[in-house]
Formats: structure tokens, sequence, C-alpha cells
């Protein structure tokens, strides 16, 4: 597995590739959830590239980029495992040589669910994605659908922008108890962790999206949204772990 600090030596690498390339972006701290669409990018691709970069114009909140995990040796030994040809780690310097003077804007859906609550969320994933699509030139990028409106959001970037892309949603991986896959599970305390998996039960129970914020708030997390649209009920709700928020999102489909 190569690994590349320097996008200069990755674009001579990519230049050698012959055959499909898939990419697997991601900040890091990977989990099954990564490793399972680092497998798919494998058995679908000739070459597949992951990305590990923590971008910062997608957090809203300071508190909440320092306390992203980093795990790299951890993530390389994932990568390896799965498959994977590179991977590349850029700098802020590479990625926004312009100091992001150049946004991706979409206007309607991302100010909505969690746009609503995280401005300039979107803006910044969609600048970011944009970027590193151009980078790799991938055939096929893979995307988890815990984060269905990220999901839904870059597909339809990449339509827009006529860009000759494939993005392809892969299905969220849970763990036992239902509470689905994420890189921020590792910051909740034992009392949070077993208040999480309700999350996922309630959004799976005939109550209204309603009664499911007041049984969270109940049980002690604090609720940004539960919505139910397009078939699909989706949420996001915060629980306290000593002086941090974690905050857990999910989605799920609505017969
Ligand atoms: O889903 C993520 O991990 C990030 O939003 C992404 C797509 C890698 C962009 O930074």
């Amino acid at each position: 597995m190569n690994v590349f600090e320097s996008l200069e030596r990755w674009r001579t690498y990519r230049r050698t590739i012959t055959g499909s390339v898939g990419f697997v972006p991601t900040m890091g701290a990977l989990h099954r959830g990564h490793a399972s669409l680092l497998e798919r990018s494998v058995r679908e691709n000739n070459q597949s590239v992951l990305s590990i970069y923590i971008n910062p114009t997608q957090f809203n909140n300071s508190q909440d980029l320092c306390n992203y995990p980093k795990t790299l040796d951890q993530d390389l030994a994932i990568a390896r495992r799965a498959g994977v040809d590179a991977v590349i780690l850029p700098r802020y310097e590479d990625i926004y040589p312009d100091g992001y003077r150049y946004q991706i804007d979409e206007t309607q859906f991302s100010n909505e669910l969690c746009g609503a609550h995280r401005p300039g969320h979107f803006t910044g994933v969609l600048t970011v994605v944009m970027k590193l699509l151009n980078i790799v030139r991938a055939d096929r990028a893979y995307f988890g659908k815990k984060d269905y409106q990220q999901y839904l959001l870059i597909r339809d970037m990449v339509d827009a922008f006529f860009m000759d892309v494939e993005i392809v949603g892969c299905e969220t991986v849970r763990e036992c108890d239902g509470l689905a896959l994420s890189s921020r599970n590792v910051l909740l305390d034992e009392q949070a962790r077993k208040l999480a998996p309700h999350l996922n039960a309630l959004l799976r129970s005939c109550a209204t999206d309603q009664q499911i914020a007041d049984k969270l708030e109940c049980m002690g997390y604090a609720v940004d949204y539960i919505v139910t649209r397009h078939g699909r009920r989706f949420a996001a709700a915060m629980l306290t772990c000593g002086d941090r928020q974690v905050r857990l999102i999910d989605n799920v489909e609505i017969n």
C-alpha cells in the first residue's frame, strides 16, 4: 500500500494507474463502516484510494474539531487489511491553497436538517469533496448512508457539475444493539453508550417525530431534530459526556 503525504507524488502515481479507480474519502478514525466501504471499493475497482483529511471548513464548532479522534496507525492497518492500494494524507495547504476563497454552495437542501443546525457545514463538505474528487479522479466514490443528507447533496452536486464519477451510497453498518457506527462513538462514556441505541430503536418505532423527540429529551438527549421526509426519518441528537457533547445522527427508511 502506497501512502502519499505529497500530492505531487500522488499525481505522478495516478498517471501510472490503468483501469478503474474507487475512492473512499474519510476524516480518519476508521471503523467497520469505513472498512465495508473500502472492501466494496476493492471488489468493484482495479485500484482503491483512501483519503484521510480532517476538514476544518465543515466544523462549525471548534470544540468538535478539537475532539475529533485521530488514529492514523490504526487507520492504515484497516486500509491495508481491506486491500487499499493508495492512501492520500493531504494538508490544509494542499486542499486550500486559495484560503477557502472558492466554495461550493448548495442553496436549498443544505439549509435543512443538519444544515439548519450547523451553519456552513455542507458548504465545507461539498467544497472538500469536489476538491478531493478532482485530485483523485476516481470512477466511483463510496459514501455511507448514515450521512444520508451528505450522500444526497454529493450525488446531486456531481450531477449538477457534470462530474464524471459515480457516487455509490452504501448501507449503514450498526452495532448489534442498532447504534450506527460513527467515528464519534469512541467519545461516548459508559452512561451515554447505554443511551445511544435508543435513538435508532425509537426511529424505527411507530411513534410520531414529536413523541420520539420528547422521549429522547426525557432520557437526557438534547434533540436537534427528528424529521420524516421523502420516506425516511432523520435524526440528530446530542448526549452529554462529562464536559463535552457528542452528536449522534441516524436515519431509517419508513415503509
Ligand atoms: O463523511 C465524512 O467523513 C466527511 O464529511 C467527508 C465526506 C470525508 C468530507 O470531509
